[in-house]
């Protein structure tokens, strides 16, 4: 039998087909995933009609069983301040990550030997530790954002004989006198790429990050950076991470943002379908997000029993920033009924986003790829960065 401190969760990546470079087999092998389990994880559940996490001990019989297997588990809520109730929390906002999209994330950041990396959101400091593992404490700074999450990595990390840098603060903003590295692994999702990222990194060095303009989840993004400063790189796989600190939406329901009695609404008619917004293609996702910014969708269908409004649905949009809209679809086809309020006409901009996205041959996210400028700019491309989506 092996008893390599992390071969079950070796085995969990190798029967999925995930461990195929021997190097990071024998560095998973080697690291106790357990040790970075604080007592208490938050696990999902529904709570007076809410989604939200509850506490379990890490001793409970079905988390025992996760630790070693391919899942994530949730290690903090709400900054360390349940806010949900009965003790619950809202928002998870540190956890130790997904076995497998870990170590998709360290095989994509290709780095060799002797390199200096930057880890951007230490969490409970597994991912850390492997780094440690196969490059030496010694080439690696990590920045945490959260003091108490940060404190609790140091320790363990300690306790395992690993010794990297691990700095408190915000992963976002350069990190003094530790630069530069040759490649940045971000384990936090990013909306906006820091440009600190682009400049801490060597021409040719990469930058592994969950990224997406937070429309859908996250998609896990490889930029290799320029002579000139920018970066490109393409979109390789799911990534559903929890995002920078400042980069997070907040919690809320469209009704915190729609009133169709107040004034000021403009009513017309749209011919696109409106369900195009929960279009399911990861591709499409990404550039409505990309073309639309600060969108949010909710598609409400019709009761079940209305006999008359079979299939119908009310589509609504907004931007948290004062502009909204809604569309009523029926199977009957165009055109449909749209009200919009505020500054932006939402429909118009969908509309706009898709018309671009069909014309580039509805790319899928692997024929996706983004451009980050040195000044924080992105584009989104189509095959080849020349070929920018735009309105
Ligand atoms: C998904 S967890 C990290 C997972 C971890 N690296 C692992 O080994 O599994 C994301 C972490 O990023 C941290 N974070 C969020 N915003 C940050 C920021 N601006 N700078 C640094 N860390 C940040 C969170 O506090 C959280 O601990």
């Amino acid at each position: 039998m092996n008893t390599a401190p992390g071969a079950q969760v070796a085995r969990a990546l190798t029967a999925k087909g995930e461990l195929l470079d021997p190097a990071w087999h024998r560095t998973v092998l080697a690291v106790p995933r357990e040790a970075f389990v604080p007592e208490t994880v938050w696990v999902r559940t529904h709570r007076e009609g809410l989604t939200v996490f509850a506490p379990y001990p890490r001793t409970d019989a079905d988390v025992s069983r996760w630790i070693h297997q391919d899942y994530a588990l949730m290690t903090q809520v709400d900054d360390g301040e349940p806010a949900g109730p009965d003790g619950t929390g809202i928002v998870p906002t540190s956890s130790i990550s997904q076995p497998s999209l870990v170590v998709a994330m360290l095989q994509a950041l290709d780095a060799d030997d002797g390199d200096r990396i930057l880890e951007i959101g230490t969490g409970p400091g597994y991912n850390l530790a492997l780094l440690c593992e196969r490059f030496g404490g010694d080439r690696i700074v990590s920045v945490e954002v959260d003091t108490g999450v940060a404190e609790q990595a140091r320790r363990t990390l300690a306790e395992l004989g690993y010794k990297p840098t691990i700095i408190t603060g915000d992963g976002a903003a350069e990190v003094p006198d530790h630069g530069p590295f040759d490649h940045v692994l971000a384990t936090v999702a990013a909306k906006d790429v820091p440009p600190a990222w682009l400049e801490q990194v060597r021409p040719g060095g990469r930058i592994v990050a969950p990224w997406g303009p937070g429309f859908t989840s996250a998609a896990l993004l490889r930029l290799v950076v320029g002579e000139d400063g920018a970066a490109h790189g393409r979109l390789l796989r799911d990534a559903a991470f929890m995002w920078l600190r400042d980069q997070r939406r907040a919690v809320d329901s469209w009704r915190d943002h729609i009133d169709e009695a107040t004034s000021g609404t403009t009513s017309g008619e749209a011919a696109l379908n409106p369900r195009v917004v929960s279009d399911p293609d990861p591709g499409w996702g990404v550039v409505l997000g990309h073309l639309v910014p600060g969108l949010v969708a909710h598609v409400a269908e019709a009761a079940e029993g209305l006999l008359d409004a079979v299939g119908e649905a009310t589509v609504r949009l907004y931007d948290r920033a004062g502009s909204w809209a809604l569309a009523e679809y029926t199977p009957a086809g165009p055109p449909y009924e749209t009200l919009c309020c505020g500054p932006r006409d939402l429909w118009q901009e969908v509309a706009a986003a898709r018309a671009v996205w069909e014309r580039a041959g509805r790319p899928g996210r692997d024929r996706l790829g983004v451009t980050v400028h040195p000044d924080g700019r992105q584009e989104v491309w189509a095959d080849t960065p020349e070929n920018a989506l735009t309105v």
